[in-house]
Parts: C-alpha cells; structure tokens; sequence
C-alpha cells in the first residue's frame, strides 16, 4: 500500500517529535503494509516557501539515512498539507510543495466556518497554476456536513479527495464515518490515508486499522484508494 497523507517527518510540525518517533512509525509502516510512505508536514506560511523546502529535503535526508541503518526498506518521499488561504493567491511558485514533485498537491482548509466561495477560489488558483489539488478528509469539514453543494462544486472540477482511514473507522465521531463511507462507496473519494501523526493513536499501522474497517467498505475500494490511485499520484500519472 501506498500512504499518501503522514506527519511522520520530525520537528517541523504536530506529528513525530523527534527521529526516534519517525523510525518507530516508518516500521510500524512497513511492518502493517505499507511500502511507500509520502510525508506531508503541515505548510502555511507561504511567505517563506523555501526555508521550508529547505529544512523539510534536509530532514528527509536525515530520515531516509536512519531508515538505511536500521534495515526498514519503505520507499518514503516528500510532499507537503497546504493549508489553503487567500495567502495562496500571491504565493511564489509552489512546486516544491507537490507529492513526490508530480502536479498533485495536498490541500486542508480551515476545519471551522469559511466562506465557501473563498474555497473555490483558493482551488482554481491551484488549478490555474497546474497543480491537480487533492482535498485532505473532506468528511471532517463541519460546513460541508451542512452544505453537501460545495462537495458538488469541488467535485466538477479536477480534484481528488482524500477520507481518512481514522474517519471511516468512526473515530472522529459518527457524522464524518458515514460521510466518509458514503464517498468511497459512491466513488467520490478515490484515495485513503492515515494521516498518521504518532506512534500510539493517529498511527500508521494501516493492515491493523484494515481490521476494523466496515463491511459497506470492499477489497476493490481498499485497492482503488490504497493502491491504484495513490500509484498514480506518485508516478505523476492522469486520474480524471
Ligand atoms: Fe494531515
């Protein structure tokens, strides 16, 4: 399987704290079925792109080094969460930001109220730019439990959306499980994550969290969203 979605780089944002997390949760990866891992550090201060690019490539490096030594082969690369705002109109170029440097790009918006013609905004300056955005756990967005037309809007464009593992498992409560079990079955959403931000309860452990999937959930959407479409992310291939 392929995990698109992780806070498993360490020291840049509210996943692993340190190198020895980011090890610990590399195995549990690799260990619990997962080959290729894509890091994806929260980003929001789009007036210093770089300095982030920086540290992130060089802690990457660190990582990859630490995984050599300890004999754990999972295939981890960079990506980015872009946290959209209007600060994405006026940003420089974003292409350091993208997953494994394809046009795909991982996006959350802000988890409370928002205008949803801002939204709109926001991914067709994406859009215009190139980038192919993906929407991080759309089924833990509050506005769009009320509003199912802005899911529509987002959905007549080129966007993928990405549910996470935890919310079909109805961790984050009732609401976002059957939103999210609803677009997987539906085929809204064609890709799954952990979005793994520790080694203990948002884990990366995905064949352990597989166990406690629902039965509306198939084999078929497992590897549509786990393997097939996150393959063709990473390989920067078309989608839709
Ligand atoms: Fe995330």
């Amino acid at each position: 399987m392929i995990d698109i979605h992780s806070h498993v780089l360490f020291d840049i944002d509210d996943g692993a704290h340190d190198i020895e997390e980011s090890i610990e949760m590399c195995r549990d990866a690799y260990e619990n079925g997962c080959k290729t891992l894509v890091l994806t550090p929260h980003f929001f201060d789009f007036k210093h792109i770089q300095s982030f690019v920086k540290e992130r490539n060089h802690k990457i490096d660190i990582l990859k080094h630490a995984l050599r030594e300890e004999e754990i082969p999972l295939n981890i690369l960079s990506g980015a969460e872009l946290f959209l705002s209007n600060k994405i109109l006026t940003a420089d170029n974003l292409d350091d930001l993208t997953i494994n440097d394809s046009r795909y790009m991982l996006c959350e918006m802000p988890l409370g109220p928002f205008e949803t013609d801002n939204v709109l905004m926001w991914f067709d300056e994406l859009l215009d730019r190139g980038y192919t955005p993906i929407l991080a756990h759309p089924e833990r967005y509050v506005v769009l439990h009320q509003d199912f037309s802005l899911i529509d809007e987002i959905l007549d464009r080129p966007i993928l959306l990405q549910v996470n593992i935890d919310s079909i498992n109805g961790k984050n409560g009732r609401g976002p499980q059957k939103m999210a079990i609803d677009m997987i079955t539906r085929k809204f959403a064609t890709l799954i994550a952990s979005d793994a931000h520790d080694p203990i309860y948002r884990h990366t452990r995905l064949n352990q969290k597989l166990e406690e999937i629902p039965d509306e959930i198939t084999a078929d959407d497992i590897r549509l969203c786990l393997e097939q479409t996150p393959l063709k992310i990473i390989n920067n291939q078309d989608i839709l």
